[in-house]
């Protein structure tokens, strides 16, 4: 493991509240060891997996799958659970230098089996288990989900499972080294600090902008998955044309609120508001242009963020808010989001 990093109970002594805050969000729970006490109430039922062709066992505290019988008998051992439980669970199995998806996932909030998203399409017999990554891909995979990777190979460290404080923060020993000795650098960059787009460029290494979606593809329509695109593409702007920073609404140690008038305040603070913060460019923009001829006090959210559906291609009826504020049904997108350097640095 990179040692650099020291793990989120590292920080705890420190800032209990953010380790309160996150701690258990579905953040710090995105990667989990496949075990029933791992995953709680996201444990899968055992049993056979509708349209997989394998079955799925208790072995233990933790799965296997199995297929075939006699001498064609196969079996695998499940090794990490990705994704809280909010939305679903893929498995992943890892075997020396290969990371294997399993095709099917589960959706414990509507308690069903569904195709993984990208393996759609697939026979029973083309892929026994699932998709088969080679190291160099199961990193970046595992790269999302995790705090730090192990400086090779797929094997993570219980300490770094789902994405933690130094995630965001940056790796931390150097940090708790310079506060243990008093140093007046505390070797901590104030995230808060940052430009928006310099700020939705960080979360963007995972949740992907403009520079991470490939614009020639039905990708470039996904404005509800990858929301530092979909604000790269809106037409709000802030301080020097800046793009909205997820901080304007999201705190970002604890799990989204779907309390609205938050939210709105938000858009009021701009489109018919005090227009605090804003530099005097934007807040010439915004004043110029025409306030909501349908509702200009309210619902700002429902009309203009409308939740879109996650998995078209499967029964799972999920949705997620469209972060590309247009007006509805019209999806206007910036012709050029302004593109920051690139993306994935997992490698
Ligand atoms: C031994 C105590 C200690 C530990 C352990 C510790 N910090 Fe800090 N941290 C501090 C102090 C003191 C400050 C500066 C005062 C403040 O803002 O709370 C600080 C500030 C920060 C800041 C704000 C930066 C700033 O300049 O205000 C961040 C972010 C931060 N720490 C993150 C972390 C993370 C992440 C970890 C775990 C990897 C961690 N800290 C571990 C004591 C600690
Ligand atoms: C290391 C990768 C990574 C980084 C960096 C990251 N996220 Fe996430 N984020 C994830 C993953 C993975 C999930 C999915 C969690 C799950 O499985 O439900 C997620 C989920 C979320 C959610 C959904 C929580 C909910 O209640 O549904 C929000 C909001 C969010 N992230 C905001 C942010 C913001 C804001 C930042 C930057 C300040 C950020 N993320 C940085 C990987 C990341
Ligand atoms: C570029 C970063 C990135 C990579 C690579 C990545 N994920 Fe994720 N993953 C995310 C983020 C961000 C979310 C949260 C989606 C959201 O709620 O916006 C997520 C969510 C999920 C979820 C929850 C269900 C869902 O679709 O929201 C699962 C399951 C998941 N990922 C599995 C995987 C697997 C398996 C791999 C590798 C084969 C992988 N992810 C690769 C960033 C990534
Ligand atoms: C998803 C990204 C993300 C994760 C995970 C995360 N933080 Fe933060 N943290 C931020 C951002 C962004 C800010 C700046 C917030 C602001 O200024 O509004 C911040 C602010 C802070 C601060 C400074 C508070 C202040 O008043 O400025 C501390 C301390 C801190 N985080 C510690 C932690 C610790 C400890 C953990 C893990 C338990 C953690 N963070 C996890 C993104 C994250
Ligand atoms: C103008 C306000 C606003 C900004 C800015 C914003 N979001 Fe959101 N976000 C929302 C709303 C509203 C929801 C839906 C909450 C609900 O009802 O569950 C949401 C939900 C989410 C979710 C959970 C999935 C879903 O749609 O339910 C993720 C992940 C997320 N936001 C990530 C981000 C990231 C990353 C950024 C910065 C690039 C960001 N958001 C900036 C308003 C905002
Ligand atoms: C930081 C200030 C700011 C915030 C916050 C903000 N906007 Fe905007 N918004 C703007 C600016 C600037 C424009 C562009 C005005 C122009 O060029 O005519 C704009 C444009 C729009 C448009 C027209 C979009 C188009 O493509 O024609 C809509 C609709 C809109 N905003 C709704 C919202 C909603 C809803 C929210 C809250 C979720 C919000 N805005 C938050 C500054 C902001
Ligand atoms: C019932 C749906 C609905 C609600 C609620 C709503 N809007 Fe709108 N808004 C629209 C539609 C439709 C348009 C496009 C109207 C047109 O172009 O004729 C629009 C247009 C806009 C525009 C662009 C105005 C222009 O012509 O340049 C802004 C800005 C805007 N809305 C902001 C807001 C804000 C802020 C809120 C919350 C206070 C809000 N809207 C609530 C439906 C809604």
């Amino acid at each position: 493991m990179d040692p650099a990093f020291a793990g989120n109970d590292a920080c705890l002594p420190c800032h209990e509240r953010e380790y309160k805050a996150h701690h258990n969000s579905f953040h710090d729970t995105s990667l989990r060891p496949a075990t029933i006490s791992g995953l709680g109430p996201a444990t899968p039922p055992t049993g056979v997996v509708p349209l997989a062709g394998y079955a799925i066992d208790a072995k233990g505290e933790g799965f296997e799958l199995r297929r075939g019988e006699g001498d064609a008998l196969e079996k695998r051992q499940l090794n990490y659970a990705l994704g809280s439980g909010k939305l679903g669970v893929t498995y992943v199995s890892i075997t020396g230098e290969q990371l294997m998806e399993t095709k099917m996932s589960y959706f414990p909030p509507y308690k069903l089996w569904e195709k993984t998203p990208g393996q759609e399409v697939h026979t029973e017999n083309d892929r026994p288990f699932g998709r088969e990554h080679p190291t160099t891909e199961g990193r970046m995979c595992l790269g999302c989900h995790t705090t730090a990777l192990p400086v090779q190979g797929l094997q993570v460290a219980r300490s770094f499972y789902g994405v933690g404080c130094e995630s965001c923060h940056g790796p931390g020993k150097a940090h708790i080294e310079a506060v243990k000795s008093a140093s007046s650098d505390l070797k901590m960059e104030k995230l808060g600090k940052r430009p928006p787009s310099r700020l939705n460029e960080m979360c963007g290494k995972c949740h992907r902008t403009a520079n991470a979606v490939d614009l020639d593809t039905p990708e470039v329509n996904l404005t509800h998955r990858f929301q530092p695109y979909a604000l790269q593409r809106s037409s709000c702007r802030t301080k020097d044309n800046e793009p909205l920073s997820c901080l304007f609404c999201h705190d970002p140690h604890q799990n989204v609120s779907d309390d609205k008038p938050p939210y709105e305040r938000v858009c009021k603070s701009c489109h018919g508001g005090a227009l605090e913060g804003i530099n005097a460019a934007t807040r010439a923009a915004v004043r110029t242009s025409k306030p909501c001829p349908v509702s200009p006090k309210q619902n700002c959210i429902q009309c203009h963020m409308r939740p879109k559906t996650v998995f078209p291609l499967t029964s799972v009826p999920a949705k997620m808010a469209d972060h590309l504020i247009s007006p509805p049904g019209m999806g206007t997108m910036r012709k050029n989001p302004t593109l920051g350097p690139a993306v994935n640095t997992f490698k």
